[in-house]
């Protein structure tokens, strides 16, 4: 995304509730340092499962808490690679090998939330805490498939990705599909939005040759970095859903992870008309494996336009747009500091 000198950049770090990393990377990596929100942090957990997010930097001299940079963690806690300070999961310094832990030697941490296995972190305008909540309730998992995950990295914003879930004109433009109305009015309830739409699209699949999908895609967002889309695939007799999930890195790019799963209709009565082709018993995993090859497509389809649009700040619109605006209204209250938007490139790199 690229500034005009006429209209300005949105601030790059919209609050909210940001992906970090799923708790299967961690308990394999054992600790991770990743930039997130214009900053380094370290992610790592005890052994009860209580996840840390936290500032990368010692507070004692400031060493590079990071794994490539000798960090590690011991019996839960993290240990700092310079003298040894070790840290607990609240942030708190709680060892150090040469005498007493100053009480003072506290990380700067994150609020974090687990939803089915995937962690989140809370940044707040100049560090205030959590102004409104994820889902209560993690998705239900009973009978869906294991998770397929797949992150891409590129130039571009949490709002203008998630802008395109009510951005219903994009759907028959840029990825073909057909028959796209909206199901359900728009619904904005404080940081929740919901929005629902059908659709129907064809898809190759490899050695099986062209199928159609009659769609509908509720869309539940939650801020600008929480999408959860709910997609039913009436004709074939299967539930799939998708999180879609925009953190900002560094102030230009962000990643955008889709992770999917599927599971099969309990008692539809069109199970497989279309897929009769397939083996007779069609799992959940056959099917999440078209998912999330669909959805990287899509995802495909839309990343150079992300990558090289210029942010409107009062976009030209036709009637068939429907929503935007409304959409940007919804936007403004992750915005809450006073850099609303900055007027060029440069205060963005600050
Ligand atoms: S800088 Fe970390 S213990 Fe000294
Ligand atoms: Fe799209």
């Amino acid at each position: 995304m690229t500034a005009t000198a006429s209209d300005p950049l949105l601030s790059p770090f919209p609050e909210g509730w940001y992906f970090v990393t799923s708790r299967q990377s961690l308990e394999k990596a054992k600790l991770i340092k990743k930039t997130w929100m214009g900053e380094d942090i370290v992610v790592w957990s005890d052994d009860s499962g209580r996840v840390c997010v936290a500032e990368a930097y010692c507070p004692h001299l400031g060493a590079d808490l990071g794994p490539d940079a000798g960090g590690c963690v011991r019996d839960g806690q993290l240990v700092c690679p310079f003298h040894g300070f070790e840290y607990d999961t609240t942030g708190q310094c709680v060892a150090n090998p040469l005498g007493p832990p100053p009480k003072a030697a506290r990380l700067r941490v994150f609020e974090t939330r687990d939803i089915a296995g995937l962690i989140f972190a809370w940044w707040g305008f100049g560090g205030r805490p959590p102004q409104w909540h994820l889902p209560a309730e993690a998705p239900d998992q009973t009978r869906w498939s294991n998770f397929r995950v797949w992150t891409t990295h590129f130039p571009g914003h949490p709002q203008e990705t998630t802008e395109n879930s009510v951005d219903l004109a994009h759907l028959s433009h840029v990825h073909g599909y057909d028959s796209v109305r909206r199901a359900d009015p728009l619904e904005v309830d404080g940081a929740f939005l919901r929005s629902c739409f059908d659709f129907t699209t064809t898809r190759r699949i490899a050695k099986v040759g062209r199928l159609r999908f009659d769609v509908t895609a509720n869309a539940l967002i939650y801020g600008l970095g929480y999408s959860f889309v709910e997609v039913r695939l009436h004709n074939i007799g299967f539930d799939t859903r998708l999180w879609i999930l925009a953190t900002p890195v560094d102030g230009t790019h962000i990643n955008l992870t889709l992770v999917s799963q599927a599971r099969p209709i309990r008692g539809a009565k069109r199970r497989i008309a279309g897929l009769g082709f397939l083996p007779q018993r069609l799992r959940a995993s056959v099917m999440n494996k078209f998912v999330i090859h669909f959805e990287k497509q899509d995802v495909r389809q839309d990343v150079p336009i992300w990558s090289g649009k210029q942010y409107r700040s009062h976009p030209r619109l036709s009637r068939a747009d429907g929503e935007i605006m409304k959409f940007r209204a919804y936007c403004k209250q992750f915005y809450p500091g006073p850099l609303t938007v900055v007027e060029n490139q440069e205060k963005v790199a600050r």
